[in-house]
């Protein structure tokens, strides 16, 4: 499309340019025609002849114009060429300057001869005085006949009659020439430049030949070799889809088939390395894809994974060994382990590598070890293998971690659940005979007895009383171990605080219960009892921290227990918050007192908490405990409102 646009372009450039040639030539004819009429004013002489010689001047100074015209426009073009560093511009012009020099040296020789030898004159002279003898003779002749006819006097009459007839025809021949003569005598000026003009365009002819021989030799030869340039210029561009046509078998044939030849070749071998390439590149992308499935199975698994190379420097560190280990990826990466487990915290883990890279018995070590991350005991079981290659070489080792603290705990607790079913069912079943019998005995003898009677009654009441004691225990430890069925109900959980903080503000009275309900509290869908009983638990140790804090000798009448309830519009969530000022929960502690059997207090069972959030798991919500800036703890409770495990 573009290059047909190109090529009529060209087309019309053309043509207007023979146009405006033809009109210079016609105007050059015009011109010329009207400056040899002016010149050359000659009468007397025919038109046809006139006509003739016109033509004849015009024809060759246009010739000459047209040689000069068609020189110049080459020279010219073969400058610009080469000023605009076209290819092959500088040989052509070369074989051009060497045909012109060698082609105008002779003719310049020969145009210099011609001119010394008068060549035109006698050129002219024998152009139109052709039979000069001739006419010497007949005039001889003539002269002769005068001569005679004076000296003899009618001798011979029939001779007389012949020879007049003769004269008379020499006469004419004569007088023929001579107007010939004085026609051509005319012309002998214009014809001389002419002839000049002649020989002036014949040298340019030749020269304009060894010019244009100049050229057809320098096309011949600088083609091919342009279009090897053009051709190895788009080799150098990329585009290797290229043949260069030659119909010669000469040595630049020879040449421009060997370069096709090689662009065959190169192209060949450029689709074999870009298909290799693209090989390569699915290869690479399927193994990237893969990487980063490994990757993305190492940072969600739980299991920490660290490896380390045949030089001790960590390669991988997954996101569950930079949590157990409390290390940062960046700052571990390609550093000894030795430098990034320097901490004494670590000096077993370094233990187990040491041994194992020392040891050519064992494969793999497994241990328990407990660490102290974040102030929180963590029971770990870490794996140390060494890592093999396919040709069976030692590459470095790979550290598995498995963080056991929750399944420790949880084995803990389901040993505490035993232990209280058996407790519950051993323990409690005799203790209401021993009270029941220790009831007896003060009734019978409680009074009759003449001496300690004293004595009497106070033991019976320690055992009574701790008898009620031991059965409080069994009561706590049984309902840890088999919480009775829930009930869920739709309830007032602002109703279900206020009932609990009644019933202690008649017993503490040195307490205030301070209530700071939301007032657009919805209902929500729980166990009524059980929450309540969450929430006794809660206050019952908050009640026991403040009491104990005050017999510490700080007697403060301020104490408070607070409870606040909020609803989160948000996310559907309530939240209960019981704050007191007690002595607060010790930082160490805050994970533990969750757990069952953990307590501070002498004769505490530590089941009152993990009551707790067993009942609030049951329903479906979490528990945590804080410390309070001022002093004191606060225990968060967030219940969902639509708990659709409960529904
Ligand atoms: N409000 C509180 N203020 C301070 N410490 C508390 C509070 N509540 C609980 N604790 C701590 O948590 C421990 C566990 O409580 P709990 O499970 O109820 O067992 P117990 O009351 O038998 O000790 C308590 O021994 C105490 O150290
Ligand atoms: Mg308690």
């Amino acid at each position: 499309m573009k290059k047909n646009d190109k090529n009529k372009l060209v087309e019309t450039l053309r043509i207007k340019r023979e146009i405006i040639f033809t009109f210079i030539g016609i105007f050059l004819i015009i011109v010329s025609t009207f400056i040899e009429t002016r010149m050359l004013s000659f009468s007397g002489v025919s038109v046809t002849s006139k006509i003739i010689v016109y033509a004849y001047i015009n024809i060759t100074i246009i010739l000459f114009l047209l040689m000069l015209f068609l020189i110049i426009r080459n020279i010219i073009k073969l400058f610009l060429d080469k000023r605009r560093n076209i290819p092959g511009s500088k040989l052509r012009s070369k074989l051009v300057a060497l045909f012109v020099l060698v082609s105008l040296i002779p003719s310049f020789f020969m145009f210099a001869v011609i001119i010394a030898a008068g060549f035109f004159a006698n050129g002219i002279n024998k152009w139109y005085v052709p039979s000069i003898e001739k006419i010497i003779g007949y005039s001889l002749r003539i002269a002769n006949y005068v001569n005679n006819r004076k000296n003899i006097k009618n001798t011979a009459k029939h001779n007389t009659h012949e020879s007049l007839y003769k004269i008379n025809k020499m006469a004419e021949y004569i007088r023929h020439f001579y107007v010939k003569y004085w026609q051509v005598g005319f012309l002998k000026n214009p014809i001389e430049t002419t002839y000049f003009i002649l020989f002036s365009t014949f040298t340019l002819l030749i020269l304009f030949i060894s010019i244009w021989v100049g050229f057809y030799l320098s096309k011949k030869i600088t083609e091919p070799v342009i279009d090897l340039v053009k051709g190895t210029e788009k080799i150098a561009s990329g585009e290797l889809d290229i043949n260069i046509n030659s119909e010669s078998n000469d040595e630049i044939g020879m040449l421009i088939s060997s370069f096709n030849n090689m662009a065959k070749d190169l192209k060949k071998n450029k689709e074999i390395i870009e298909d290799a390439n693209l090989n390569l590149n699915n290869i690479n992308i399927e193994i990237e894809r893969r990487r980063k499935y490994m990757e993305i199975i190492l940072k969600n698994i739980g299991t920490g994974v660290i490896t380390i190379d045949y030089s001790g420097k960590i390669k991988t560190i997954n996101n569950a060994a930079e949590y157990m280990f409390q290390v940062n990826f960046k700052e571990a990466v390609n550093k000894n382990y030795k430098d990034v487990f320097s901490k004494i915290t670590f000096s077993e883990i370094r233990e187990i590598i040491k041994n194992l890279a020392k040891n050519n018995k064992e494969e793999s070590i497994t241990k328990e070890i407990k660490l102290n991350i974040n102030d929180k005991l963590h029971v770990y079981i870490i794996n140390v293998t060494i890592m093999k290659d396919e040709k069976d070489d030692y590459i470095g080792f790979i550290i598995v971690i498995n963080d056991t603290t929750d399944m420790m705990k949880a084995q803990r607790i389901a040993a505490w659940e035993e232990v209280a079913k058996r407790m519950a069912h051993e323990i409690k079943n005799p203790l209401t005979p021993i009270k029941l019998s220790a009831q007896r005995l003060k009734r019978k003898f409680g009074d009759k007895l003449e001496q300690g009677n004293k004595i009497f009654n106070d033991s019976i009441d320690i055992i009574i009383k701790e008898v009620d004691d031991l059965k409080g225990l069994v009561d706590e430890f049984s309902l840890y171990a088999r919480l009775p069925k829930a009930n869920f109900n739709y309830t007032d959980i602002n109703l279900l605080i206020e009932e609990s903080f009644s019933f202690y503000r008649n017993a503490h009275k040195n307490i205030k219960f301070i209530e700071n309900f939301s007032k657009d509290m919805p209902p929500i869908y729980i166990d009524k009892l059980q929450i309540k009983r969450a929430i006794v638990n809660i206050l019952d140790n908050a009640v026991y921290s403040i009491n104990m804090n005050s017999k510490d000798g700080k007697k403060n009448y301020n104490n408070f227990i607070k409870a606040e309830t909020l609803f989160e519009q948000m996310g559907q969530i309530v939240l209960i918050k019981i704050s007191d000022t007690g002595s607060g929960i010790e930082e160490e502690n805050i994970t533990n007192i969750f757990e069952p059997y953990f307590s501070t207090k002498r004769g505490g069972t530590g089941l009152g908490l993990a009551i707790t959030k067993n009942i609030i798991t049951e329903n479906n919500g979490t528990i945590y405990a804080e410390n309070i800036q001022d002093g004191g703890a606060e225990f968060i409770i967030e219940l969902k409102l639509i708990n659709d495990k409960n529904i």
